[in-house]
């Protein structure tokens, strides 16, 4: 690296924090990715390439966020101030928002989730998982997931998400439309194929293992949405199916933990779903003291979790599900990767693409220590400043 510039490179100095090392730290950015990192006293010599100082403040990979549901239309908000007043939530709400994305042309589709995108991005997040799963007819998921791929790479099928209002009891009908010609149209537009898999209110185990088969016989990797509403067979088939990730994970047998834990397959936890429908949240504990994978992602949806923040949930993690902030954080980067089956993303080591967050902050300690409060200074992806701004020169150091 020493004698002459690195084309095309930025040399990011004055970190005081990098992930969780001590600064100061340095990073060095060439060609989209991390060239080097570490120690700033350790620092190869480097000539030329632009510089950036960014006073002390703490630089984060980009979050991962391995789970929303992206494409939508419409908002839920009374049934959320319903719950709020004590209502419990049941997965029902979901046909109010298929009725209303039905209805909506693509582009007002697109519309609506650039802005959400942006805002994720604004927030720190420069990996995104999106969903269909709100029209439950062929050329509607299929319209979803054309939408999704203008935005992501990392595009799942849902057709089984809810029963569609047209085949209301007769479940096996609608998972055979799932099974066959719905995953036929959608399988060239996702990566990733998910089912909503419950004891009771969504998809059993032999309806949810008949998508996930026809879905991995077409080449789509597997998710599942499982254990949220109360105990059952999502983790245990998610496990079975050597599925990537199983989501939600709030209720788990000790067998179920077990399982995880000698799988491949991610935990992934959603607590901004239980934040929003008042529900106990996932023991995280339980999953890492007994070795599992575990990712934190947001679910952003318009029923149990309108939020894109990712700030909130590791925040939401460390307070309430007994994490420390450095496993959330690891979860909230590193581990939406390893749901994601990725390993170009979610860190910073060198070859890793450069997708990063300086915070207004001094140490990552902070996205939990001052909640609700925007710490996004600037968001970088791919090598290139997405939002925000670099604190430049001149500009007060956060120490
Ligand atoms: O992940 N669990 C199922 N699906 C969503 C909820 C979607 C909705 O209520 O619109 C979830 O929480
Ligand atoms: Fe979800």
């Amino acid at each position: 690296m020493s004698g002459g510039s690195v084309p095309d490179s930025l040399l990011v100095t004055g970190i005081g924090e990098l992930g969780l090392e001590g600064g100061p730290a340095a990073l060095l950015i060439a060609g989209g990715q991390v060239a080097w990192s570490g120690p700033a006293d350790r620092l190869p010599e480097q000539a030329g390439g632009e510089r950036v100082d960014v006073g002390g403040r703490a630089v984060i990979p980009g979050f991962v966020d391995s789970h929303t549901h992206l494409v939508f239309a419409g908002q839920r908000a009374a049934e959320w101030e319903a719950r709020m007043a004590g209502r419990p939530y049941a997965a029902g709400g979901i046909l109010t928002t298929v009725r209303a994305t039905r209805d909506a042309t693509e582009s007002q589709l697109a519309d609506r989730t650039r802005r959400l995108a942006a805002e994720a991005l604004r927030s720190g997040t420069t990996t995104l998982e999106v969903k269909s799963g709100y029209c439950l007819e062929p050329a509607g998921e299929e319209r979803m997931l054309r939408v999704a791929s203008g935005f992501t790479a990392e595009t799942t099928f849902l057709g089984a998400h809810v029963v569609a209002p047209e085949y209301a009891g007769r479940t096996d009908d609608y998972v055979e439309l799932v099974a066959g010609e719905m995953l036929a149209r959608c399988a060239p537009l996702a990566r990733w194929a998910d089912v909503f898999c419950e004891e009771r209110g969504a998809f059993d185990a032999d309806q949810s293992r008949h998508v996930l088969r026809a879905a991995a016989a077409a080449g789509l990797g597997l998710r599942v949405h499982g254990n949220q509403l109360g105990p059952g067979p999502g983790a245990g088939l998610a496990v079975e199916m050597a599925a990537a990730s199983v989501d939600h994970c709030t209720h788990l047998s000790a067998g179920d933990v077990e399982a995880l834990a000698g799988s491949g397959t991610v935990a992934t936890l959603l607590p901004g779903a239980e934040f929003s429908t008042r529900s106990p949240y996932p023991d995280a504990r339980r999953l890492l003291d007994a070795g599992a994978r575990v990712a934190l992602a947001t679910d952003c949806n318009p029923g149990t979790s309108f939020t894109t923040s990712m700030p909130l949930v590791v925040a939401l993690a460390v307070r309430e599900m007994r994490m420390t902030l450095a496993e959330a954080l690891d979860a909230a980067t590193a581990g939406g990767a390893a749901a994601l089956r990725r390993d170009d993303i979610g860190g910073l080591s060198p070859g890793q693409r450069a997708d990063l967050v300086v915070l207004e902050a001094p140490t990552a300690a902070w996205l939990g220590y001052r909640p609700g409060v925007d710490l996004v200074r600037a968001v970088v992806r791919g090598g290139q400043l997405a939002a925000g701004s670099w604190p430049g020169r001149g500009a007060a150091g956060i120490a």
